[in-house]
């Protein structure tokens, strides 16, 4: 018997293979093609699924007309988030799964928004943090209020705002019952000429956040590696303490005795797909396409709210002063404070943190010889980089 729903990959690089592994682990699906630019990106995706004969396109909007998928998963850069997600909902595709950071500024995410509402297609946004047992559980804790009010958020980052930051915000949020956020302040430090996946981003930020029910989040973001993490946080209320992390959760209040480890047991990922998130935000998808769910818990109506805080900051920073809500910039607050000179490079050369991801000078032999030795595309990719690097490539 056919699968119910076809879906679709745009982008076949390192996060593609987590849409496949969660579109695998999920009934009444089936992936039947993909699109990118790169023919050895594409053939080597194709390789690894090579029992499902997937369709292969350089174009994404050459893959709409064809393939006609019913979902679509956009893993490309953060850039490229709109145009892909955009394409897909005009040519009316039930759904797109489309990855994190949502998109880098309010204009990109509001058209994403847009052409979606317009066409009736469901938009999820790759936070899938939200179906980690930890994170679930610690959710369920707050709503019964065992450190009564929350009044602190705290969240420690690096690699970039947009990149870390856009989880520990969202999973903040998630456990927090998701908030409105209502003010912000936010400070930059950018003295090289940084970017993270062709994004510029900064040397390092801060910020506060002041939601609705006077809760405040601080995040700090490449001030200090040790212990920054996307997945971890720590929450002060009004009667106790809560550490969360995706696989934990440790509590401090009047009958913890000391910091309890919270029994935690199997999180909704755990059932049936191995603790997969990716297939569990598949199989919440599902459900809010026939109708079992209200809405998706990483709806793109989430993920705007993170966009916004993010580029709230940078927007503070811009101004040098607190930022209302809504945000009426539309676009990337900190490439026009760049623009503006407001953040002047003393170390000359762009950079990129993640430039080993890029296909440039790739060698498909090479590519194939260390995917036959088993390695992930991430590791390939880093390896290959430093042998050309070396000029053994
Ligand atoms: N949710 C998560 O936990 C998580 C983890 C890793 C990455 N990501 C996100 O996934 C996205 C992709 O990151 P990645 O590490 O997989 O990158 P990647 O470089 O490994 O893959 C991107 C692919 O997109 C292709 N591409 C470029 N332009 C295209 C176009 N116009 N149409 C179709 N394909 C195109 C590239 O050739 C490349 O193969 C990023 O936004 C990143 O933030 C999310």
């Amino acid at each position: 018997m056919p699968a119910r729903y076809t879906a679709a990959i745009v982008g076949c690089g390192s996060i593609a293979h987590a849409h496949m592994d969660g579109y695998a682990l999920v009934d009444d699906i089936d992936v039947i093609a993909i699109a990118d630019p790169v023919a050895h990106a594409r053939s080597q995706y194709a390789d690894t699924y090579a029992d499902l004969h997937l369709q292969q396109f350089d174009s994404v909007e050459q893959m709409l007309v064809t393939a006609k998928p019913d979902i679509v998963s956009v893993c490309t850069w953060h850039l490229l988030h709109p145009a892909p997600t955009i394409a897909a909902a005009k040519a009316g595709v039930q759904a797109v799964i489309c990855e994190k950071p949502m998109a880098i500024g309010m204009g990109a995410a509001d058209s994403m928004i847009d052409a979606c509402q317009a066409s009736g297609t469901k938009l999820v946004i790759s936070h899938q943090r939200r179906f980690t047992k930890g994170w679930v559980k610690a959710r369920e804790l707050m709503q019964q209020g065992v450190i009564g009010q929350p009044l602190f958020v705290t969240n420690k980052v690096a690699e970039g705002l947009t990149n870390w930051g856009t989880h520990s915000i969202d999973g903040s949020r998630f456990v927090l019952g998701d908030p409105q956020p209502q003010w912000v302040m936010g400070a930059v430090e950018r003295r090289t000429d940084r970017f993270e996946r062709d994004t510029a981003i900064e040397d390092a930020c801060l910020g506060l956040v002041h939601f609705e029910g006077d809760i405040q989040l601080f995040i700090q973001s490449d001030l200090m590696r040790e212990g920054a993490t996307a997945g971890s946080f720590q929450i002060k209320g009004t009667e106790g303490m809560m550490e969360v992390s995706e696989s934990r959760v440790r509590l401090m209040n009047a009958s913890s005795n000391g910091w309890l480890d919270v029994e935690i047991g199997a999180g909704e990922a755990d059932r049936a797909i191995g603790g997969n998130t990716n297939a569990a935000q598949v199989r919440e998808l599902l459900q809010w396409l026939q109708g079992e769910v209200e809405e998706h818990r990483g709806s793109g109506r989430q993920a705007r709210v993170t966009v916004e805080i993010m580029m709230g900051l940078y927007e503070s920073a811009r101004r040098q002063h607190v930022v209302n809500f809504p945000l009426t910039e539309k676009g990337y607050p900190l490439e026009l404070m760049i623009a503006e000179d407001g953040l002047p490079v003393e170390v000359e050369g762009r950079y990129d943190i993640r430039a080993f991801l890029s296909w440039d000078g790739v060698d498909p032999a090479r590519y194939k010889e260390l995917a036959a030795e088993g390695k992930g595309h991430s590791q390939i990719m880093r390896q290959i980089h430093v042998e050309l690097e070396k000029g053994e490539g």
